[in-house]
């Protein structure tokens, strides 16, 4: 064996971990999604399914994650193998998951990385919808066909970050994530209260939480809304995609796991709800501005970052600094989440091969920096982008955690992992979070099948069905079976993949 790898990093202590496990959990799901899904689910309202999801499904699943990573101390894979072997395709799969998320989360962090230097002089100038998709993502019309050029102004920045992001990962748990979390995430804090407070004085700003708070009960009744709850707080709290299995595996022996995911369960939606207020605050200023409704201005996603916020920053006092301070958490929060995706895909290689962290790192890393650049440095990296998300983002986090809560479940392995969490925590788990993973699996089946069908009957957002066929369900279908396949692959210690861990 080799005896230089054989012992596994850890953190250096339960603060150094739960601040990698924020940064993880803090990212685009927080910023750019949570304040909109809440919008258009009901405002005020969204809040009980919210919840719900976050207390019956998001801390449950957390905890459960935590158990699996922390009892057999390895990546997914080889946590799910040391489980039982018949599990190791679950853990390959969320790595799959991870190296879809991971390409194109890196497109996204560049983007933000080059709004933060373009907010110094408003570089997109009168028309940022026009500039980002004309000038800045040189982006062909889809359905006239697909062409791959590359673009410059995106280019460099992408690989930039690659860079930034794998560099920090060389250097380790300790010396890597925990340090580079430990600095980035007190500044994204400040950076980001600044913010908040400073939309809180825009003229207009209690008409955007006016808009975001006021509750439209008739909404609860719709299962959509219900299915936005629990998709926010799976993709936000990082967890089911080997995440929080990979992190907790490198935490010591005897550390206080549902401590810790309360901690940092609770710490994710606190940023979530602030920047729910920040985010609508400017667009109330935004729409008060124009002389419009909130409604007529409020968006999500790449439309919320690219589009409107520009537009912000053009007409609010001191704009500027508001950009930097908006695209600056942005980009810290997105790198800290990205760090954490590619650690997934890493860990589970350093196991299965025993490579040694820097060449498992670049091993990883520059063949992924390539497909990123070739998928999205070109004119088709947005609808490239949007069909990955939904089908990876979506369906992939849900059908794995679907399957491999039926697994965990039928095979009465729940009990053991209850158990283990007790051993080392001050919160204790008994029938009440057994039973929450159970309904959590129906609720995740609900979930699988209303929206597969729905997608399957109806097409996904009026993209050619080849396209959504080929990098929508082709895509998905290739990382199970990739899956499989990798999970059959011979271990380099096969000692090793048997043992509970050390
Ligand atoms: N949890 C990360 C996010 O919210 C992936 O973006």
């Amino acid at each position: 064996m080799a005896q230089s790898t054989a012992k596994r990093e850890t953190f250096s202590g339960r603060r150094a971990f739960i601040i990698a496990a924020i940064g993880s959990a803090v990212g685009l799901g927080n910023i750019w999604r949570f304040p909109y899904t809440t919008y258009e689910n009901g405002g005020g309202a969204f809040i009980i399914p919210y919840l719900i999801a976050l207390l019956t499904a998001g801390i449950p699943l957390l905890f459960l994650d935590y158990a699996i990573g922390h009892r057999h101390r390895g990546g997914a894979p080889l946590s799910y193998r040391r489980f039982s072997p018949h599990f190791e395709t679950f853990g390959w799969w969320q790595v799959m998951v991870n190296v879809i998320i991971g390409i194109y989360y890196a497109v996204v962090l560049g983007w933000a990385a080059s709004y933060t230097y373009f907010s110094f002089n408003t570089a997109w100038g009168d028309k940022p919808i026009d500039f980002f998709i004309g000038e800045f993502l040189k982006m062909g019309d889809i359905t006239q066909g697909v062409s791959f050029e590359f673009v410059g102004m995106i280019t460099g920045p992408l690989i930039a970050v690659w860079l930034v992001a794998l560099g920090v990962l060389a250097l380790g748990i300790q010396k890597g994530i925990a340090k580079s979390s430990g600095i980035l995430m007190p500044i994204l804090v400040v950076m980001f209260i600044i913010l908040v407070v400073s939309a809180l004085f825009l003229p207009g700003a209690a008409k955007g939480l006016d808009a975001l708070f006021t509750p439209d009960w008739s909404k609860l009744s719709s299962p959509s809304v219900w299915i936005a709850a629990y998709g926010q707080i799976f993709f936000s709290l990082s967890i089911c995609f080997g995440i929080m299995i990979t992190y907790a595996s490198y935490l010591k022996k005897d550390s206080d796991l549902t401590g810790s995911g309360l901690v940092v369960g609770f710490a994710n939606s606190s940023f979530e709800l602030l920047a729910g207020i920040g985010v609508f605050a400017a667009l109330g200023f935004m729409a008060t501005a124009a002389g419009q409704e909130v409604s007529e201005v409020a968006k999500g996603g790449i439309g919320l970052a690219f589009f409107a916020f520009p537009t912000i920053i053009n007409e609010a006092p001191f704009g500027q600094v508001l950009g930097v301070l908006f695209f600056g958490s942005l980009t810290f929060a997105a790198l800290t989440s990205f760090i954490s995706v590619i650690e997934v895909i890493i860990s589970a290689v350093q196991d299965k091969l025993r490579m040694r962290r820097v060449k498992a790192t670049f091993v990883v890393g520059i063949p992924m920096m390539f497909v990123s650049v070739l998928l999205f440095g070109t004119t088709t990296g947005l609808p490239m982008l949007d069909v990955l998300d939904k089908f990876v983002n979506y369906f992939g986090i849900v059908a794995v955690a679907f399957v491999s809560l039926i697994a965990i479940v039928a095979n009465e392995k729940l009990g053991i992992l209850g158990d283990h969490l007790n051993e080392t925590s001050s919160f204790k788990v008994g029938f009440f979070w057994r039973l929450c993973i159970v309904l959590t699996t129906g609720i995740l089946a609900f979930m699988l099948f209303s929206e597969g069908a729905k997608v399957f009957s109806e097409g996904y957002e009026g993209y050619p069905s080849w396209f959504v066929n080929t990098f929508g369900w082709g895509m998905s279908v290739a990382l199970l079976v990739v899956s499989f396949l990798l999970s059959r692959l011979k271990w380099k210690d096969e000692e090793l993949a048997v043992k509970k861990g050390e």
